[in-house]
C-alpha cells in the first residue's frame, strides 16, 4: 500500500499564484511522482467560516474543481472530492474537539489573523477550523500534506491530536507531516512584508487574470532601491519575491534569472515576468475555459471522488467510534 497524501483547498473565490505555486502545482507534481495515493479535496465547510453568499457557493466549489483539473490533476490517478458530501469529516471533528483544549486553540495564529480581519464575525467555526482540519487529514491515515506555510501549525496540531488520541485509545491515526514547496509563501504584489492573500485582492495575482491584467499588475508591483536584478532576500524583499514567482513558474534557478538579467533594471525583468507568468499559465487556462464550458465532467469527476472517498472515510469513522466505545454493535 502506498502512503497516503491528502490537501484541499477552500472554495472562496478565484485562486492567486501563490495558491498555485505554495499548493496546487505541488498536488500535480506530487500526484504524477505515483508514490502516494492521493485525496485531494474541496474544503467547502471551511469556507462557510467567514462570511459568504450563498448563491456564489455552488459556483465556487465547480471552480476549484475546475482548477484542480486544468492544473493537471487526474481524477483516474487521484480521488477528487467535496468535504460536505463525507458526514465523516464533521463526525470526527466532533468527536476530536473533544482532546482539544481551548487553550491550544487560542494559540492559532490564523484564528488571529483571522478575527483581526473580521471582527465583526468571529463564529465557532473559525475557531474549530483547525480541528475540522485535522479530521480531514486523520479520517483517510494521511502521512503527508502538501501545503503552504500558514498552514504548518494546524499540521502541528493535527499531529498533536493523532498522539493523544493514539495514546488514551491504541494506535488509530497516522501523524501527518506538512510538504512545504520552494514558494511555500509568496508576498503581496503591493507589499513583500504581507503575504498573497484574497483578503488583500490589490497584490495578488489570479490564475484567472488576462495577459493584460497580468501585464499591468506586475508592471505597478513594487520593488527596492538599487537597480541589479539580485536574489537576496533580505536586502531586496520585494525583488525577491518576483524571482522566486519567475523561478517557480518558469522552472529556472535563480542564478539563471539573474545572468539572464545580468546589465538590465528592474523595468525588463518585470517585462519579462510577466511574459513568463502568461506563458506559464496559458494552457491552465485555455483548459479551464473548456472545462467550465462543459459542467457534466466536474460534476461526473466529483460525483465518482466522493463515492470513493466515503467508502475509506466510512471504514475509518467506524473504527474509531468503536474506539471511543460509542459503537454499540
Ligand atoms: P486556501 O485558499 O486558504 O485554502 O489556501 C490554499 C493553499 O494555498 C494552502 O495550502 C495555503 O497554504 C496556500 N497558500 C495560500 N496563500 C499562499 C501564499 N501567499 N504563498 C504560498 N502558499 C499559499
Ligand atoms: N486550511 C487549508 C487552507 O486554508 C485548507 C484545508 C482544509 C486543508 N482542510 C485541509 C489543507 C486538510 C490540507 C489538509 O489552505
Amino acid at each position: 500500500m502506498k502512503p497516503v497524501l491528502v490537501s484541499g483547498i477552500q472554495p472562496t473565490g478565484k485562486l492567486h499564484i501563490g495558491n498555485y505555486l505554495g499548493s496546487l502545482k505541488n498536488f500535480v507534481a506530487l500526484q504524477d511522482l505515483d508514490e502516494y495515493q492521493c485525496f485531494f479535496f474541496i474544503a467547502d465547510l471551511h469556507s462557510l467560516t467567514e462570511d459568504f453568499n450563498p448563491k456564489e457557493k455552488a459556483s465556487q466549489i465547480r471552480n476549484v474543481v475546475a482548477d484542480y483539473l486544468a492544473a493537471g490533476l487526474n481524477p483516474k490517478q487521484s480521488v477528487i472530492f467535496q468535504q460536505s458530501e463525507i458526514p465523516a469529516h464533521t463526525e470526527l471533528a466532533v468527536i476530536l474537539n473533544n482532546f482539544a483544549p481551548i487553550g491550544e486553540m487560542e494559540r492559532m495564529t490564523q484564528f488571529k489573523d483571522k478575527s483581526k480581519n473580521q471582527a465583526g464575525n468571529i463564529n465557532m467555526g473559525l475557531f474549530d477550523y483547525p480541528v475540522l482540519m485535522a479530521a480531514d487529514i486523520l479520517l483517510y491515515g494521511a502521512s503527508v500534506v502538501p501545503v503552504g506555510e500558514d498552514q504548518v501549525q494546524h499540521l502541528e496540531l493535527a499531529r498533536t491530536l493523532a498522539r493523544r488520541f493514539n495514546a488514551k485509545f491504541g494506535k488509530t491515526f497516522v501523524e501527518p507531516k506538512p510538504i512545504l514547496t520552494e514558494a511555500k509563501r509568496i508576498m503581496s504584489l503591493d507589499d513583500p512584508t504581507k503575504k498573497m492573500s484574497k483578503s488583500r485582492p490589490q497584490g495578488c495575482l489570479f490564475l484567472d487574470d488576462e495577459p493584460d491584467v497580468i501585464r499591468k499588475k506586475v508592471q505597478r508591483a513594487v520593488t527596492d532601491s538599487g537597480s541589479e536584478i539580485k536574489y537576496d532576500p533580505e536586502r531586496k524583499p520585494a525583488l525577491s519575491n518576483l524571482m522566486s514567482v519567475y523561478a517557480n513558474m518558469a522552472d529556472v534557478r535563480m542564478d539563471q534569472i539573474e545572468s539572464a538579467f545580468k546589465g538590465k533594471g528592474y523595468g525588463d525583468f518585470k517585462k519579462g515576468l510577466a511574459e513568463v507568468i502568461i506563458q506559464a499559465l496559458a494552457p491552465f487556462q485555455e483548459k479551464k475555459r473548456k472545462l467550465l464550458a462543459s459542467p457534466g465532467i466536474i460534476k461526473k469527476a466529483l460525483a465518482a471522488g466522493n463515492k470513493k472517498a466515503s467508502l475509506v472515510a466510512d471504514k475509518k469513522i467506524e473504527e474509531i467510534k468503536e474506539k471511543i466505545g460509542i459503537s454499540l454493535d
